[in-house]
């Protein structure tokens, strides 16, 4: 990383109340060396663990602390929002997280952040169990849902002596993270399908599928945040939309086919991880269908194959599909990527356990199989949002090399 590859020239570092403080001194020299400004804002137990002083004077601007200012400088809160281009709170306390969740404005930091409307990163730095307990790991989903980012923390030794998640990210990390992560798809116009699809029978009925859409959502999130212009469109969930990202809401698979043909061609990614209905009904009844036989046969027609009709367009986006499977799944998945012409397949497991739960679908978690025509490799059970931000790193990272092939042959 040089200072010619970074576009952010303002930083504010946030400093808080932890043992890591002491490391704050180093993170603001090396943002200057990459030519950024960096100006701080501690909070009154940062200054327990780290000396205004010394922050003063390698950041060379004062340290701001105070709400309430003694001099002419009435509405710094909001000024310092407006200053920044991004905020980094290194190290970030549990109290701290637990203020930004819950909209606290009862410090010069936390009201900041609450008027800032530039990137906020997290840098969580605390004991291992602090970490892992409910509320500080709810406040983290809530706070990563609303688009703030966390860089790491990392697992290792820690001051109190225990060992665990919890440390601060090394530094060479936690500013490489901050400095380069979210742009992999910059300028990139990014398509994605997400949810199920329902194929109404009568006017009160309809065929569906257990799809939650939480694969999809997330996906567009992260592509968002690693700068793509995202369209998503959307089946009916139960989800909040994604920040910043363009959404579609559709029904049907007709609807899901008709809204990605309209976008598509504009598309350089489309990645389809809706799960569309494969039949609908012939003909849909206009009257609720009464309970007068003791059999009812349905006549259901093929959709159309959405995916398959983008990859076979003249020109055509980079094509990711998704393969549900709850049996064959390697070939199954196989067979779909070469027969759809697609780039990527991203391949889980779907169905239910003996416990009754739903893997894969309508779940918080995934275990995905990745195939490209070059490979396949397998990753661990994750988190649904941590999984996409690593396939989207990824796709990034195929979707360049692709591109750059098709440019040197
Ligand atoms: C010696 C000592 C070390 C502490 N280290 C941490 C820490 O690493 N992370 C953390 O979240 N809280 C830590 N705390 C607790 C915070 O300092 C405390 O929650 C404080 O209210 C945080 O305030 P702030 O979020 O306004 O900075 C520590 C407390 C003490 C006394």
């Amino acid at each position: 990383m040089n200072k010619s590859q970074n576009p952010t020239h303002n930083v504010l570092l946030g400093v808080t109340g932890g043992i890591a403080a002491y490391k704050s001194p180093e993170i603001i020299r090396r943002l200057q060396e990459l030519g950024i400004t960096v100006r701080v804002v501690m909070t009154e137990s940062a200054e327990k663990f780290i000396g205004e002083v010394t922050l003063q004077a390698i950041s060379g601007h004062p340290v701001y602390k105070d709400i309430f200012s003694s001099d002419d400088r009435v509405m710094e809160h909001i000024d310092l929002a407006r200053w920044a281009d991004k905020i980094l709170i290194a190290p970030c306390s549990a109290d701290f997280i637990a203020k930004l969740t819950h909209g606290f404005a009862d410090n010069l930091l936390s009201t900041l952040c609450l008027a800032a409307e530039c990137p906020i990163f997290l840098a969580p730095a605390m004991n291992q169990a602090m970490w892992h307990n409910l509320a500080t790991q709810d406040n983290v989903e809530k706070l990563k849902s609303r688009g703030v980012e966390f860089l790491g923390p990392a697992a290792g030794n820690q001051a109190c002596g225990e060992v665990g998640y919890g440390r601060l990210l090394e530094i060479n990390q936690l500013l490489d993270e901050f400095c380069n992560t979210e742009k992999l798809l910059s300028g990139k116009k990014v398509l994605i399908t997400a949810g199920p699809t329902q194929e109404a029978l009568d006017p009160v009925r309809y065929i569906t599928n257990h799809s939650s859409g939480k694969m999809g959502y997330a996906l567009a999130q992260q592509a968002q945040r690693a700068g793509a212009e995202v369209t998503l469109v959307s089946g009916p969930v139960h989800l909040p939309t994604p920040n910043q990202v363009n959404i579609v809401n559709v029904i049907s698979a007709k609807q899901m086919y008709d809204a990605v043909m309209e976008n598509a061609e504009q598309a350089d990614i489309f990645i389809a991880a809706a799960a569309v209905a494969d039949y609908s009904p012939v003909d849909i009844a206009e009257q609720k269908i009464k309970k007068s036989q003791s059999e009812l046969n349905l006549e259901l027609k093929k959709n159309p194959d959405i995916l398959s009709e983008v990859s076979s367009m003249d020109n055509r986006p980079f094509c990711i599909g998704f393969a549900a499977e709850t049996e064959n799944l390697e070939t199954n998945a196989k067979e779909k990527l070469t027969r759809k012409k697609l780039e990527m397949i991203i391949a889980n497991r779907v169905g239910q356990n003996e416990s009754g739960e739903y893997k894969g679908f309508n779940s918080d978690q995934n275990k995905v199989h990745i195939f490209t025509p070059m490979g396949s490799h397998e990753l661990p059970e994750m988190k649904k949002s941590i999984l996409a931000k690593q396939l989207v790193e990824l796709i990034a990272l195929t979707y360049e090399k692709a591109y750059e092939k098709k440019h040197t042959t």
